[in-house]
């Protein structure tokens, strides 16, 4: 797999960091402080360098300093060798990106170049919280093998969402119903699609990650759990039949936005009988996929954000995830108010140490 990283990365007015500029290290860099002090917001400001969007929040609005107009983060990466420039401005509602100062032809365009993974707190939710967090990791790892798939999302939640309209303004009845439901039906089996592959591919190395952090006796199981038929006809049929339930509930009882990647341990479904500790391998074990997944797609170690995990995991967890990373080789950052916890290993060159205190950075 070709390197890639970091090599600066600018930031101005991008929540409390008011001016950075870094040159992080090729492996480890350990980002330490105290609560409060901008550690996440260096991990977003990362995070938004390389995707455009960011992990805690859908509004670009937020991502902007307090008193600022006008957000900024820029990254210059090595990628096999070669240097790239990307940018991302932002305000609230806009955002403007720039891969070696020109436009790229769409937003999944330039979210493909720089593939990145971040693994904070929140995530055991992957493992416990609603079916929405493993949809959206499906999608995640989708962008990275089909870019399409994000316009085939984001047209499929257009389409649902008029649909929906249609039916709460003007009944089951209403003339174009069937017209925004043949395009529900279109753009859906396309995002079922993308989502069926990436499934089979995360299931596959999260069941493989989960038999080495998990005791070994234990089996997990994943698979994609689509909930609307993979069929135009019938998924058509499904949509006709369930309008006036759905114009009651206000939303779609078929169709991608229900689906699921279902996960089992030996036969009984993760989410309601899991212990903590297999709550944690199991999320650990989806990571881990997601990397891989990602790495695979594009070719590429992809660049990892881990945000306060040891915070999360126990010893034994976090010294299976830091054995996997030291197999990775990509580039890391991981966020800690004790730096003094973080074996990285014994190869001192490759750690870089940075301090964060009140939205400076210091290292
Ligand atoms: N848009 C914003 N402008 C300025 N400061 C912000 C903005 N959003 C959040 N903050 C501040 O960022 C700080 C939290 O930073 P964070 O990176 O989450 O801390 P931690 O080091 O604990 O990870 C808080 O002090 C919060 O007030
Ligand atoms: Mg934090």
């Amino acid at each position: 797999m070709r390197p890639l990283h970091v090599a600066s990365l600018q930031v101005r007015a991008f929540r409390n960091l008011a001016a950075v500029d870094l040159e992080p290290g090729e492996r480890f860099n350990v980002v330490s402080g105290d609560n409060g002090q901008g550690k996440t917001n260096l991990l977003e400001a990362l995070y938004v360098a390389a995707t455009s969007k960011s992990f805690r929040t859908s509004k670009l609005g937020e991502l902007v300093g307090f008193g600022a107009d006008l957000a900024s983060v820029r990254v210059t990466l090595s990628d096999d060798g070669e240097a790239r420039v990307q940018s991302v401005g932002l305000k609230p509602g806009a955002r403007l990106v720039r891969i070696d100062d020109k436009r790229p032809p769409s937003l999944a365009a330039y979210a493909v170049r720089t593939p990145i993974v971040v693994f904070h707190p929140g995530e055991m939710s992957l493992s416990m919280g609603s079916s929405g967090e493993r949809r959206r990791l499906l999608d995640r790892t989708s962008l990275y093998i089909a870019p399409q798939s994000m316009a085939d999302l984001d047209a499929y939640t257009r389409a649902m969402k008029e649909r929906q309209r249609a039916l709460e303004t003007r009944g089951p009845s209403a003339s174009d119903l069937l017209e925004w439901e043949t395009l529900v039906v279109r753009h859906g089996l396309a995002v079922m699609g993308h989502r069926g592959r990436a499934a089979e591919l995360v299931a596959a190395k999260a069941i493989e990650a989960f038999s080495r952090i998990a005791a070994p006796e234990l089996v997990l199981e994943a698979a994609y759990a689509p909930s609307a038929p993979n069929d135009e006809g019938a998924f058509l049929d499904a949509l006709a039949s369930r309008r006036s339930a759905d114009m009651r509930r206000g939303s779609a009882g078929v169709g991608p936005h229900r689906d699921e990647l279902a996960l089992a341990i030996d036969g009984h479904a993760v989410r309601g009988v899991a212990s903590q500790g297999q709550h944690r391998a199991v999320t650990l074990a989806l990571k881990s996929a997601e990397i891989e997944v990602v790495g695979q797609a594009r070719g590429v170690r992809p660049i990892l954000l881990l945000d306060d995990v040891s915070s999360e995991l126990d010893r034994a967890r976090t010294a299976a995830l830091f054995s996997f990373l030291r197999e990775q080789r990509g580039q890391v950052f991981l966020t800690t108010t004790r730096p003094e916890l973080i074996d990285t290993g014994d190869d001192g060159g490759a750690r870089r140490d940075f301090v964060v205190r009140d939205g400076r950075i210091t290292g």
